[in-house]
């Protein structure tokens, strides 16, 4: 049996109906928004790789740091013959996991199937005997998972949680539970709260990468919409949210104009300066993590920070 297993349950073809409701739902209302998975074509993947890369992007390099230094720890207090990771991308960070844990599987789960079939490849290279299952997958959505030796632990990086709105999050964390048995783990990172200036340069960079990114989504949905965003005609706008205490990104219209959307028979108006929101990314507390994974089953049992507390990882295990 190969060791490259590939499953896809999200849709090869974008302009099918997850895409068509998305945008639908999303550039109808008011305010308008667009949810943040479908920047991750081909292109927004490479960007956001980039974006990884930026002097004012620190969650991958503290996340990096935290792993480096407590893999050890994390597979001796989890012991896990299968890891599965959730919004896996290039799985770079991960290595650090599979060098550590007892594993006899590893089931990434993407959006993009670039970034997971070149990282699923890399990594069977230099693990010949593991065996890899990758899942062309929304992680939001349900999932079926391969039949694979226990104990598993789902590992959800970068910060990603953050993506979902408190409810959603909820809901994203029960369907988790609901994937593993009682003393399965799961390791989640989160980006915390701190000074606003950081947070907002973070997501607003000097080089003009995140708004490049930002920008793909509608780019996105002029190819697979044939929609005619033009996207000179937006500014990428990021803020800080300190009720909520989370970052917003929007794209702002810098002229009224009125945007074409042939495959769903719309016409958008959008007036000066109006704003569409494309992603949510929450920042938390230890507190707050511990509160909302107690609240759908699992017990937080380590927490891990890098040195200048920017970033955590927890373990937890599934009661
Ligand atoms: C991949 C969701 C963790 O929210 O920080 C980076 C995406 N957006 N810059 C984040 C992102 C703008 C990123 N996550």
């Amino acid at each position: 049996m190969s060791p490259l297993h590939v499953t896809r349950t999200f849709p090869e073809d974008a302009t099918d109906a997850a895409l068509r409701a998305d945008v639908r739902h999303g550039l109808t209302a008011t305010p308008k928004w667009l949810p943040p998975k479908w920047f991750y074509d081909a292109r927004g993947s490479e960007l956001f790789e980039q974006i990884t890369e930026l002097p004012e992007y620190y969650p991958t390099r503290a996340e990096r740091e935290i792993l480096a230094a407590r893999s050890g720890e994390i597979a001796a207090a989890s012991g896990a013959r299968t890891l599965i990771e959730l919004g896996s991308g290039s799985s770079e960070k991960t290595r650090y996991l599979i060098d550590a844990l007892p594993l006899a599987a590893y089931v990434p789960v993407d959006v993009s199937e670039s970034a997971l079939t070149q990282a699923a490849q890399a990594l069977i290279a230099d693990h010949p005997g593991l065996e890899v299952h990758a899942l062309i997958a929304d992680f939001t959505a349900p999932l079926t998972l391969p039949a694979t030796p226990g104990p598993r632990l789902v590992a959800f990086l970068g910060g990603t949680i953050g993506n979902l709105l408190p409810a959603e999050r909820t809901e994203f964390l029960t369907s988790v539970r609901a994937l593993l048995a009682p003393g399965d783990g799961l390791l989640l990172g989160t980006d915390l709260v701190k000074d606003e200036q950081v947070l907002v340069r973070a997501y607003d960079d000097a080089a003009g990468v995140t708004a490049a990114f930002n920008k793909n989504v509608l780019a996105v949905v002029d190819r697979e919409l044939g929609a005619d965003f033009d996207l000179d005609a937006f500014d990428h706008v990021a803020l800080w949210d300190a009720e909520r205490e989370w970052i917003e990104m929007r794209l702002r219209s810098r002229t009224e104009q009125t945007v074409k959307v042939p495959a769903l028979g719309l016409a958008v108006e959008f007036a000066a300066g109006e704003e569409l929101r494309t992603e949510v990314s929450a920042k938390f507390r230890k507190d707050k993590v511990g509160t909302e994974l107690a609240a759908v089953g699992f017990d937080l049992t380590h927490w891990w920070t890098d040195d200048q507390d920017r970033f955590a990882l927890s373990l937890s295990v599934a009661r």
